[in-house]
């Protein structure tokens, strides 16, 4: 099973601002992430970003899997198809694979990111770079070890200023 990331980053690769607002995501990064779980059926993401995301603006609304990861997992998810887990990395991906799926999605935040990268477990990463730079925010990883090299695989220009980098991520 293939596992991607798809993450809009500032043009200095930080994931969020230190207002920790949205504002600078243009709709391209929001149809662009839409579509990609709209295809995939499977989606991975934090307990800070589905808190911060639904139950507006969840890409799968009641279909596929919604895989959010959280340590309170008697908390009850809004509908079946979100499954609060604090499974590791591999046993996310194992029960993904159970249920049929060959793709899934990781959105972030930066925790979830971290832990799938050091498992090995990131096949490809989307970065949709927005024109801005920030003094400060969230890097894509933390608490990860050693370097990973990527290949680029495709540069799509989204808009005039945003473009989204696509590549594979060599296994160690
Ligand atoms: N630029 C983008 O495209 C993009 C996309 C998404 C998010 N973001 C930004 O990223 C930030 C959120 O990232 P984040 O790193 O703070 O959080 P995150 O990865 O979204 O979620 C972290 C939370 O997930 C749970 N968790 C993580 N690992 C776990 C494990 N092994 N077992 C059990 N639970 C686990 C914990 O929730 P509990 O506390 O419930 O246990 C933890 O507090 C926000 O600022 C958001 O705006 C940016």
């Amino acid at each position: 099973m293939k596992i991607s990331v798809y993450i809009a980053t500032s043009a200095n690769g930080l994931i969020s601002n230190s207002r920790n607002v949205s504002d600078w995501l243009s709709p391209e990064y929001g149809q662009g992430m839409y579509a990609m779980c709209q295809k995939f059926k499977a989606v991975i993401m934090g307990k800070t970003t589905y808190n911060i995301i639904a139950p507006d603006y969840l890409p799968l609304k009641d279909e596929g899997t919604t895989v959010v990861l959280t340590t309170d997992v008697t908390a009850k998810p809004d509908n079946p198809t979100i499954k609060f887990t604090n499974d590791k990395p591999a046993e996310i991906k194992q029960a993904l694979e159970d249920k049929g799926y060959t793709e899934a999605l990781i959105i972030g935040g930066t925790m979830t990111i971290s832990q799938f990268i050091n498992a090995g477990l990131v096949d490809e990463i989307y970065f949709i770079v927005e024109p801005v730079l920030f003094d400060a925010g969230l890097p894509l990883l933390k608490d990860t070890t050693g370097e990973l090299k990527l290949n680029l695989l495709q540069v799509s220009k989204l808009n005039d200023n945003t473009v989204q980098l696509h590549y594979h991520v060599q296994k160690k």
